[in-house]
């Protein structure tokens, strides 16, 4: 009989289950009335004294035991399987996420800063809400100067001073305000002009101006940083030329043109049959602009250039009408998706 004790034990060490009804049957199967064990124990009541003292210890052990391990797989399978993750794949992988894209403008903005920033260039930014004193008059715009009509302005209320800014040159003025020299800034942002809609015209869009100050700023450093501006965004082989002409805050002022970049130069119906492109104006800093400023212009001279990004965007990706960069159409959206 002992043995028999020692296998069974064993047997029951082993036991699994995998619901309650399977567990009872196990139950049934060593405890019940008709069970292994308690045959077992009908056995021993005609085994002789000095046998019943050997077997009567393990015979007990072995059927607690048996209870102790039916009930433990009983409460196992009867615990509720957790709501939330019932009919779940936890092992499945995750579906794919659609990823978004960044705007054709805001991917242009980030190229012209980055070109900017590693010739030390560092970002500035001012209101949209401006007042006069910053987008014209500090900017050397005479108060019944014919220039203030070029730009379109919208104003806010009836006050004549609180307007949403026509160019991003107001963040020059504010910067040099409370910055003395060197200044090395680039302000991209987003400006305003009271202009019917059109493919070729919004009554708003982005503009980035771009401001050096320093001793001995020449008009060489002007050229030169925009021969790299324009070779850095649209090749090596980009040449620039510089027209004369008119900005109240400049002097002398140019407006600079790219070789058509889809033609070569050679002359397309882009570029009219010209071979050039009209991309940005500059200039040096008019010496009444930075005094204005308080800045000592007897001592400092400085360049100034700014650019519509719609313009270089148009340039770079096509577009041919204006009114797409604020449609949030999904489908011309998308196609910036792999642009970075
Ligand atoms: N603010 C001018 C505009 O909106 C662009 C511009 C021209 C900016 C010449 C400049 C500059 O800094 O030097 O048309």
């Amino acid at each position: 009989m002992i043995d028999l004790i020692n296998n069974l034990t064993e047997e029951i060490n082993s036991l699994t289950a995998h619901d309650t009804q399977a567990a009872e049957a196990l139950r049934i199967k060593y405890l019940g009335k008709k069970g292994v064990i308690t045959a077992l124990f009908n056995d021993f009541k005609n085994l002789d004294s000095d046998q019943k003292r050997a077997l009567g210890q393990p015979l007990n052990a072995l059927k607690n035991l048996a209870a102790d391990k039916i009930n433990a797989l009983k409460e196992a399978a009867s615990v509720a399987p957790d709501e939330s993750v019932a009919g779940i794949d936890l092992s499945r992988t995750a579906a794919p996420m659609p990823l978004g894209s960044r705007h054709p403008i805001t991917l242009v903005r980030n190229e012209i800063t980055d070109i900017f920033g590693r010739l030390g260039f560092t970002i500035a930014e001012g209101p949209e809400i401006e007042d006069d004193w910053h987008v014209f008059s500090a900017l050397n715009f005479a108060e019944d100067h014919p220039a203030r009509d070029m730009q379109d302005t919208f104003f806010i209320g009836r006050n004549p001073d609180v307007l949403l800014r026509t160019h991003t040159s107001s963040v020059q003025a504010r910067v040099m305000e409370h910055t003395q020299p060197p200044i090395r800034i680039i302000c991209p942002g987003r400006v305003y002009r009271n202009e019917a809609i059109s493919a070729r015209a919004h009554c708003f869009f982005h503009q980035v101006e771009a401001l050096y100050v320093d001793t001995n700023v020449s008009y060489a450093d002007l050229r030169q940083t925009l021969m790299y501006f324009a070779q850095e965004m649209f090749g090596p082989d980009t040449r620039i030329r510089l027209r004369p002409s008119y900005f109240p805050f400049t002097e002398p002022s140019a407006e600079m043109d790219i070789s058509c970049n889809l033609c070569g130069g050679k002359g397309c119906s882009f570029c009219k049959h010209t071979g050039w492109v009209e991309i940005l104006g500059c200039g040096m800093v008019d010496p009444n602009v930075l005094d204005a400023c308080g800045i000592d212009s007897s001592k400092y001279s400085g360049f100034a250039l700014g650019m519509g990004i719609e313009r270089i965007t148009n340039l770079k990706y096509q577009v041919k009408d204006l009114r797409m960069f604020s449609e949030n159409d999904k489908r011309f959206l998308e196609e910036f998706t792999s642009a970075h």
